[in-house]
C-alpha cells in the first residue's frame, strides 16, 4: 500500500477515515488512546495544507456506546493543534456545504458514519462503490487516507469503498500498525487472551488461532465457549442465547477443531446486588461479570510458559470497578512474566491504566485494534488493506 509520503497534500481535499471508536459510558469518553493515535495523522495532514475531512464511527446502531462525534472532535482539537470543526451530518447538504468551503489546513469532523444505514452493510467492492455514501462524497475529494486499521477487517463503504474510486494511501496509524504487528505476530510460543463482547468476530478467527497458540477466554467470549462446552450458565443463558444460534453453533464447531480455555470460576453479581466468586459448571446464582481467582491462576500458568501473550478485550465488565480485578491480574501476570506483551483494542488498552504504574512500561506493543489485530494474526482477509493496495496500483504507482 502507498503511504502519506507518496502524495503532496497541499490544497488537496482529503477524506481521512480514522477509527476513533472509543469506550464510552453514560455518553462520556472513557479512553482517548485511539483519538491520540489518529491525531498524529490528522495533524500531519493539517500541517501539510490539506483540507481535511475526518470520517469515523462510534459504536454500532442500537448499542449503548452509539453516539455523535462532537466530543471526539473537541478531544482532537488540542492534539491536532488547531480548531476542529464538527458537523452533525455526514452526506447531507450541510456537510457538503462545509466540505466545499474548507481552506487549506482546515479540519472538519463529520458525524458518526454509521448513522447512515449503508455503512452498516458489508459487501464486495463493486457494491460498496455504488452506495450513496461513496457516490455522493467521493466527488468532493481528491484523495482518501485510510487510517482506520482497527476497522480494516470490515468491508464497509467508508473503509473499503472509497479507495476504488479515489487515489488512496495508508495514514500513519495504518502504516505503523501493519509494520509493527507483522513483526510481533510471528513469535513461536504464543498465547492469546481473548475477551470482550464481539463474539461473532472471535468465532470467525478462532479456527485459525487455535493452531497458533493456547487460547484463553474471558467476558462474553468465555461464556459463549462455556455454553458450547455444555456448561449451564444460569442467568447468563439468555445473554449468550441472544447472540444467535449461528454464533453458538460456530463456537461448537471451533471446539471440534481444538481446545479453547474457559473460566473455571466467575465473579458473579447476584440479583440482590452482592458480588461473590462461584465455580463454573454449577448453578450460578447471578450473572458472571468477571473471571475468578482460580481462573486467573490457571491462565497465569499458560502465560508464564509463553514467549508472547496477545491480549484482546477484557475478562469482565471493567466499566464497573468491582469487575476489573480479573483483567488487571491477567495483564499484570503477563507484564511480570517476561513474555512479549501485545495489547490490542480500546477496552484492553484502557484497562492498562489500572495496572501498577511501574509495570506498564513492560508492554511490548499496543495496537489500536482489537478485532482487526486478531484477523491479521489469523491470516484472514482485511478488506480495508486490500482496497488501499488496489488504489495504490491503480491510481498512484502508475502515476494515474
Ligand atoms: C473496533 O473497535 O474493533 C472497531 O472500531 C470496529 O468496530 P466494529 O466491531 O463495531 O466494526
Amino acid at each position: 500500500v502507498g503511504t502519506m509520503d507518496d502524495l503532496n497534500f497541499w490544497g488537496k481535499r482529503v477524506l481521512a477515515r480514522v477509527d476513533i471508536n472509543s469506550p464510552m459510558k453514560d455518553g462520556r469518553l472513557l479512553d482517548r488512546s485511539r483519538i491520540e493515535a489518529h491525531a498524529k495523522t490528522i495533524r500531519e495532514l493539517h500541517e501539510s495544507g490539506a483540507k481535511v475531512v475526518v470520517m469515523a464511527h462510534q459504536g454500532r446502531p442500537g448499542g449503548d456506546d452509539f453516539d455523535h462525534l462532537e466530543q471526539h472532535a473537541r478531544a482532537l482539537e488540542p492534539l491536532v493543534g488547531t480548531s476542529v470543526k464538527f458537523v452533525k451530518d455526514v452526506t447531507g447538504p450541510e456537510a457538503l456545504r462545509i466540505i466545499d468551503s474548507l481552506e487549506p489546513g482546515d479540519v472538519l469532523v463529520l458525524d458518526n458514519v454509521r448513522l447512515l444505514a449503508e455503512e452498516n452493510i458489508q459487501a464486495e467492492p463493486e457494491r460498496l462503490v455504488k452506495t450513496l455514501l461513496v457516490r455522493e462524497l467521493a466527488p468532493h475529494f481528491d484523495v482518501y487516507v485510510g487510517d482506520a486499521f482497527a476497522t480494516a477487517h470490515r468491508s464497509q463503504p467508508s473503509v473499503a469503498g472509497f479507495p476504488y474510486v479515489l487515489p488512496s494511501v495508508a495514514g500513519r496509524v495504518m502504516e505503523s500498525e501493519l509494520r509493527g504487528l507483522s513483526k510481533v505476530l510471528d513469535v513461536s510460543s504464543r498465547s492469546f487472551f481473548i475477551g470482550g463482547s464481539k463474539v461473532d468476530d472471535v468465532v470467525k478467527v478462532m479456527p485459525n488461532l487455535i493452531g497458533k497458540g493456547t487460547v484463553m477466554t474471558g467476558g462474553l467470549v468465555a461464556l459463549t465457549f462455556a455454553k458450547a462446552y455444555g456448561q449451564y450458565l444460569g442467568p447468563a443463558e439468555d445473554i449468550v442465547k441472544s447472540l444467535g444460534v449461528e454464533v453458538i453453533e460456530g463456537a461448537r464447531r471451533v471446539l471440534e477443531k481444538g481446545k479453547v480455555m474457559v473460566p473455571v470460576d466467575y465473579v458473579v453479581e447476584r440479583p440482590d446486588g452482592e458480588v461473590e466468586v462461584q465455580e463454573a459448571g454449577q448453578e450460578l446464582s447471578g450473572v458472571p461479570k468477571d473471571v475468578g481467582p482460580t481462573t486467573v491462576a490457571a491462565y497465569r500458568d499458560v502465560i508464564d510458559a509463553s514467549d508472547a501473550v496477545i491480549f484482546k478485550g477484557t475478562a469482565g465488565v471493567v466499566e464497573d470497578p468491582r469487575f476489573r480485578r480479573g483483567t488487571v491480574a491477567l495483564l499484570e501476570a503477563a507484564l511480570k512474566s517476561g513474555a512479549f506483551v501485545l495489547v490490542g483494542g480500546g477496552h484492553a488498552s484502557a484497562a492498562l491504566s489500572w495496572v501498577e504504574e511501574g509495570l506498564r512500561k513492560a508492554v511490548g506493543y499496543t495496537s489500536t485494534a482489537g478485532g482487526a489485530m486478531l484477523y491479521l494474526a489469523a491470516g484472514l482477509k482485511m478488506p480495508g488493506v486490500e482496497a488501499l493496495a488496489y488504489s495504490y496500483s491503480k491510481f498512484i504507482a502508475r502515476g494515474g
